[in-house]
């Protein structure tokens, strides 16, 4: 008998059960959940039913298994809404690739879908279908939609297939689950789309993306330098998601003092003009990230010796204008990636500015930030963003700057999703 989780105890599970041979690992997912002191209520779909019994079921959970949406009895007893809102956590085990498509797009036609749908709760899915259906541009959308939406994943796994196959499609264990929703459960807010858990690591394969992250240092003379606050974390962090979605990224990066995302391709620089040969040299791609605070300026006639003091007073500097690397990718007659992503850090009128950006940079997606005095987000750990498009504005919460990334490579993914990779 396992120990009770203090996490898990007396939390309120409802568990949704697919169609898909997986379902039967759902039955020890009850049991290992109940040793550990949740309370599971199960909902089974009608192709759940195909593959394991309400009795069994009822049996492991120890409450009465609800099937359909219109069933007096339930409703009498507890009405749809009430049975999903009442849920501290909804786990979706075996989420089939029709339950995703499903969730995906707000249907509600059957018990299932309606409560994903009404609840307020997080919601856990963990995939279990054929390894080409995983693979399938439109399930890769659908699982892009559902982590935009804030569903955490967990799995699948690459595995040997009942169906013969190998590959990814396998459903986590069910000990793998519990972990996940002790996760979920513990209000981590890194969790939602952040780590293994989160990212399926096929999402992006076959995909090059090209990052850039981090300030650029101007040169005045040998030893001084211009500069601006950018730590480089949410470059990084894009960069760290990406390689997790099993892109391959080059990561083009000014000085910075943070460790080096694990997977990536790293190319170091120090001025906006070594960042833009970097990056004409990593392209082509299929997608271009710019997270770069790219200084607008640099010194013009820097000092081949370092500038002294003299009675004479101070010495002034002239600035010359610094490539727009983000422009030049945006408007590159051939070889543009199909997706080009700009930052818009500002301090004031944020989304004029980014929409003014968007249109005058030429790029897909403006992430606009605002950094003015007391945000905190430049060097810091968080970030609160708005995704701005042609079509119109994605604001999302503050968000640790690893969730920002996560969200934004399925976002990615997403707009990629039908595509040919480069
Ligand atoms: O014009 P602004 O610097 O606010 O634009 C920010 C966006 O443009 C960021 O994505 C940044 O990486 C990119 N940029 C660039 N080259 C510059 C200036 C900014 O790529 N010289």
């Amino acid at each position: 008998m396992a120990q009770v989780d203090q996490t898990l105890k007396d939390r309120k599970i409802l568990l949704i059960v697919g169609g898909g041979i997986a379902a039967y690992k759902a039955l020890d997912l009850i049991r290992r959940l109940r040793e550990r002191g949740g309370q599971v209520r199960v909902v089974l779909t009608a192709a759940g039913r195909a593959f394991v019994t309400p009795l069994s079921l009822a049996s492991l959970s120890g409450q009465p298994v609800h099937e359909d949406l219109f069933s007096l009895t339930d409703e009498t007893e507890m009405g749809h809404i009430e049975l999903s809102r009442s849920a501290d956590l909804i786990v979706v085990a075996p989420a089939t690739a029709d339950l995703m498509a499903k969730a995906a797009n707000g249907l509600a036609n059957d018990l299932a879908s309606t409560l994903l749908l009404a609840t307020d709760k997080k919601v856990l899915m963990a995939p279990a279908m054929n390894v080409r259906m995983w693979l399938h541009p439109a399930t890769r959308r659908n699982a892009a939609r559902l982590m935009a939406d804030g569903i955490l994943f967990t799995g699948p796994a690459d595995g040997d297939m009942a169906c013969g196959e190998f590959g990814p499609g396998r459903m986590s264990e069910p000990l793998e689950i519990v972990a996940a929703m002790t996760q979920a459960l513990s209000g981590d807010t890194r969790l939602p789309l952040n780590g293994d858990v989160a990212v399926p690591a096929c999402l992006l394969k076959g995909r090059r993306i090209v990052i850039t992250s981090g300030p650029t240092h101007e040169p005045i003379d040998p030893v001084r330098y211009i500069a601006n606050r950018s730590s480089g974390r949410q470059g990084h962090a894009i960069a760290q998601a990406a390689a997790r979605a099993g892109a391959h990224v080059v990561l083009i990066s000014g000085p910075v003092s943070i460790p080096d995302p694990v997977g990536v391709e790293m190319r170091r620089v120090e001025t906006a003009r070594d960042m833009l040969s970097a990056v004409e040299a990593a392209l082509p791609a299929d997608v271009f990230i710019g997270a770069a605070a790219v200084a607008d300026w640099r010194v013009e006639g820097t000092s081949d010796s370092k500038i002294k003091k003299t009675p004479a007073g101070s010495p002034s500097l002239k600035l010359a204008e610094n490539p727009d690397i983000l422009a030049q990718v945006s408007t590159r007659s051939s070889g543009r990636p199909q997706l080009v992503v700009g930052f818009a850090a500002e301090t004031n009128d944020l989304l004029e500015h980014a929409r003014a950006k968007l249109t005058r940079k030429g790029c897909d997606l403006i992430i606009a930030n605002d950094v003015g005095a007391g945000s905190n987000v430049m060097g810091g750990t968080h970030n609160k963003v708005h995704l701005v498009s042609r079509t119109g504005v994605d604001s999302w919460p503050l968000l640790d700057k690893d969730e920002v990334a996560s969200r934004l490579i399925m976002r990615c993914a997403e707009l990629l999703a039908g595509s040919e990779p480069e």
